[in-house]
């Protein structure tokens, strides 16, 4: 870690967990060791919102960060609510965490953090032309970043599949719930990610969530026209991303 980068800050919010850490904004690592408190419950905004003033405390943090939250937020206001309490829908939620941390922040959608941290540090050849990530876990995240630009607030996990909303067919956590082997799963990702590369058409796909770390095992079921690859970053690239966007 050199003294010479600047540090940026960031909070990954999740339905389970909240996670921060100061990041190397040069490097696009960490610049300590990651935070994680139990999201409250109720997970409201005030509640939440004094557990990332912790975190921050934690680390004597005294300048803006940026925040990750998982749902749509445009201009700061969270529009939905998917794992975390309802109070978050049409939310305020960038002034409650402002007046409850009595610090600055930009709060963005969890896997736009995550895609803008994966295309600036992580994936390789995610640099140019139009990359697609999707974040497989309890649903599905997904970010658009064009020739390095976000376009934020995607939420391709709920396009309609066989009439289902996609991600409770194909999320990590419907491949666990209906017991799937890789290949059946691989089966439904292949149903998915055809669907939307034919919506999108990406020159890359990064697939991040905890279960990249297996892409070995559930990729050679996987087949798209796109080429695929897992993300780099794992569990830090929603910190990192953060950090980043914060920053710009
Ligand atoms: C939400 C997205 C979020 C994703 C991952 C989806 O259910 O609609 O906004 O990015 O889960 O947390």
């Amino acid at each position: 870690m050199s003294k010479k980068h600047e540090h940026g800050f960031g909070i990954d919010i999740g339905g389970s967990g909240i996670k921060g850490a100061p990041v190397d904004l040069a490097t696009g690592r960490l610049a300590g060791e990651r935070v994680r408190i139990p999201t409250p419950q109720p997970s409201t905004p005030e509640a939440v919102a004094a557990t990332v003033a912790e975190i921050l405390d934690d680390f004597g943090w005294k300048g803006s960060f940026g925040c990750t939250f998982p749902a749509v937020v445009q201009h700061g206001v969270t529009r939905t609510a998917a794992n975390v309490d309802d109070s978050w829908v049409d939310c305020d939620a960038a002034s409650v965490l402002r007046k409850v941390t009595g610090r600055d922040t930009v709060l963005v959608n969890d896997a736009d953090a995550a895609g803008v941290a994966e295309v600036e540090f992580g994936a390789a050849g995610a640099k140019s032309g139009v990359v697609l990530l999707a974040t497989l876990g309890t649903g599905i995240g997904t970010a658009v970043i064009a020739h390095g630009r976000l376009v934020p607030n995607t939420e391709l996990g709920h396009v309609e599949l066989d009439g289902y909303d996609a991600e409770t067919r194909a999320a990590d956590s419907a491949r666990e719930r209906d017991g799937l082997g890789w290949e059946e799963w691989g089966e439904r990702l292949t149903r998915y990610f055809r669907h939307v590369e034919n919506l999108l058409w990406p020159d890359l796909i990064v697939v991040g969530g905890g279960v990249s770390k297996k892409f070995d095992k559930w990729s050679p079921y996987v087949s798209t026209r796109t080429p695929m690859v897992p993300a780099k970053l794992l569990n830090e690239a929603g910190i990192i991303g953060a950090a980043l966007l914060a920053h710009r």
